[in-house]
């Protein structure tokens, strides 16, 4: 069990389950709604705690109807929110999402007027306590700031980046961290390639960190430091429910693989298994049970 903290995003996720994607200017209706925590870190974190990790959040929220919930499910999942920044102005950031019953797609329209946690706000956090850092990529002027803290005060303690959308700069981090976890839409707008691995070859040239990337149906690569490639197939349930959060679950696999002193390969094999169990499931629930 490893105490880790995590900074990036919670919102909340308005989800309606459709019959079938519908078309411009449609009028359908959803078949179930659920209005539920979701963001990118939040939900590995939410993971991470199912596995009996110790878990911390750094975030922003708004402490109105929508962010207490927001405080409530991750105090159910027994997540610190300690070092939580509530803000005054602004909202809770809102995902409109889609998910189509017929594949398990989603399809999300995200809307944010809020902050973003800072490195004042870090500054707040004791790092010592933390045996693994993950940052979700996004504020890259502060979370340079951050990274440079860590190497700092504490070099020793393992950095995880997922970057997962194309952000002015991301680049600029990859030399901070000892994981970077690149999404598929990442890998394909970087280097317009259909090659996860030679993807990771070229970010090779930018970090010499241990490089993971999720392809999705395509399962996982991973270039390890000492440049050995490896991949683990997908592992797609039965059926497919709902594949919203399934890149933050895998991001989860990797750093309880890594927390537990497993290798690479082993972590990428974790990770897709994760990844595949969430998408046969709605939501986050119950992914730690074995
Ligand atoms: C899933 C998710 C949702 C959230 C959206 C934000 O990966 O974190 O929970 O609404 O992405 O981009």
């Amino acid at each position: 069990m490893a105490n880790i903290l995590g900074i990036g995003n919670a919102t909340l996720d308005i989800i309606n389950t459709v019959d079938d994607y519908p078309a411009e200017d449609d009028e359908v209706r959803s078949i179930a709604q659920r209005i539920v925590r979701g963001g990118n870190v939040t939900n590995t974190l939410v993971v991470l705690s199912q596995l009996g990790h110790n878990c911390t959040w750094g975030g922003v929220c708004v402490n109105d109807l929508f962010g207490q919930r927001i405080i409530a499910d991750l105090d159910n999942y027994a997540i610190n929110t300690d070092y939580c920044k509530l803000e005054l102005q602004g909202s809770v950031p809102t995902s409109y999402v889609t998910l189509n019953k017929r594949n398990g797609s989603r399809t999300i329209i995200h809307h944010r007027n809020l902050s973003e946690y800072s490195f004042t706000d870090f500054k707040t956090i004791d790092i010592a306590n933390f045996d693994w850092i993950h940052f979700e990529g996004r504020n890259i002027i502060e979370i340079a700031k951050m990274l440079a803290e860590i190497q700092k005060k504490h070099p020793n303690i393992p950095i995880s980046l997922e970057v997962e959308k194309p952000r002015s700069n991301i680049d600029k981090l990859f030399s901070q961290v000892d994981f970077l976890l690149f999404s598929k839409i990442f890998a394909k707008n970087y280097t317009s390639t259909n090659n996860a691995a030679l993807f990771l070859q070229n970010i090779r040239k930018l970090s010499t960190s241990n490089l993971i990337c999720a392809w999705g149906t395509g399962g996982a690569y991973a270039l390890d430091i000492a440049d050995n490639i490896s991949h683990s197939n997908a592992h797609p349930p039965l059926q497919i429910i709902d594949t919203l959060g399934a890149g933050d679950t895998f991001n989860a696999g990797i750093i309880d693989s890594m927390c537990n002193q497993q290798d690479l390969v082993t972590a990428l094999e974790n990770a897709c298994k994760l990844a595949g169990k969430k998408c046969g499931q709605l939501g986050f629930k119950g992914l730690g049970l074995k």
